[in-house]
């Protein structure tokens, strides 16, 4: 039986000594980030990291994040680490950017699922940190999920799906981000490719004096046999059991108000549902279709919050079709539409 430590007050110590222990010894925890929650064990023990890939059902071909607390724990699991990599790391740390870096060769080979690189992160999460400091080791941590479920942004939303496979769960309250980390991977002629875009976007990227480039598969699919950068990005995620269709986002409210009435009169055998800003809710109700809101307009801070847990629900709204307004391209928007893409498998109006 999993044991649940409530650290949304505060940190408690004994608990968290225990959680220390339970590290050490191999077991499995599921912890707050500032982006979603983690599912974690000891990065440097191999039969601890194969019972996150059992606990998730996840392929054996994608490797995971490594959680650390000191630039000092980065060195000891990695080769040669560059100026633009230091950099990112000093200006984005702690915080919600996972660095893809050249492993050497310490760290066991299921946590980099055998490739000579490691994505390394520092989350921006006191309780994170405190369990990463106290247990003294590197906390290997994909998202607290069965594979290709949406991430868990409270800990009510996953804790049935992972109750019999962890020893602990900590809650720390709704996490901040609701969003999965940005993970890059500097190239030889130093540019930062983004293969996963997050809150930190290509845009504070470039902030810093940095050249970036988006992996062209954010928003395409990949082909078979077609390589790719991150081994993440060929699996299914996030999609609900219901049909979900993404409308692309338009200045003009009006252009996707006219195309969700033409989706709604050429499907009108269909019970048909919408995740709208708060701001359409009217009229699209005036339609006769079920509204669920999600944010304001443009609030795309609110929306990367609620995003997972709304997809979430959408199986239990006992609708057939669901329509999604998207949000526009740009910043932490990027990170959104590339969730809300895979999350309706490419359905797009
Ligand atoms: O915000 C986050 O990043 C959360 C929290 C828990 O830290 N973690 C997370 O982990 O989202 P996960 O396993 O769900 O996603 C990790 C992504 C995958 O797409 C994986 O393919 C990619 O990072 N990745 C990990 N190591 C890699 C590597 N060496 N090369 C390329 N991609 C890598
Ligand atoms: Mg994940």
């Amino acid at each position: 039986m999993s044991i649940i430590c409530d650290f949304r007050e505060n940190i408690k110590n004994d608990e968290l000594k225990n959680i220390s222990k339970v590290i050490k010894e191999g077991g499995l925890v599921v912890f707050p980030t500032e982006t979603v929650y983690g599912i974690g064990a000891d990065a440097t023990n191999k039969e601890a990291v194969a019972k996150i890939f059992e606990a998730k059902g996840r392929p054996q071909d994608n490797p995971l994040i490594v959680h650390v607390d000191s630039i000092k724990m980065v060195k000891e699991y990695t080769s040669s680490i560059n100026d633009t990599e230091k950099k990112l790391m000093e200006m984005f740390w702690p915080g919600p950017l996972t660095v893809i870096l050249k492993s050497n060769g310490i760290l066991p080979d299921n946590v980099t699922a055998g490739l000579s690189t490691v994505g390394i992160r520092m989350p921006d999460n006191n309780i994170a940190l405190e369990i990463i400091k106290k247990a003294g080791t590197p906390i290997a941590a994909p998202s607290a999920n069965v594979s290709g479920r949406p991430s868990g942004t409270k800990l009510e939303d996953i804790y049935e799906e992972l109750k019999e496979k962890v020893e602990v769960f900590v809650n720390g309250g709704n996490t901040d981000i609701g969003i999965e980390s940005t993970v890059v991977k500097v190239d030889e002629e130093n540019v930062v490719n983004i293969l996963r875009p997050g809150k930190i976007s290509k845009e504070d990227i470039e902030e810093i004096g940095l050249k970036v480039r988006l992996d062209k598969h954010i928003f395409e699919d990949v082909k078979d046999g077609e390589k790719v950068e991150s081994p993440g990005m060929k699996h299914r995620h996030y999609a609900p059991k219901t049909k979900t269709i993404l409308l692309e986002y338009n200045e003009d409210s009006s252009i996707m108000q006219d195309k969700v009435r033409e989706y709604i009169d050429n499907n009108s055998n269909k019970k048909i549902g919408i995740i709208c800003f708060s701001e359409h809710e009217e009229y699209y109700k005036n339609m006769g279709i079920k509204c669920i809101t999600i944010s304001s307009v443009n609030n795309n801070l609110e929306m990367s919050r609620n995003i997972f847990s709304y997809l979430r629900k959408i199986d239990k709204l006992n609708i057939d079709i669901c329509i999604i307004e998207g949000v526009k391209k740009e910043k932490i928007g990027t990170a959104i539409m590339n969730r809300l893409i895979r999350a309706c498998e490419y359905n797009i109006l």
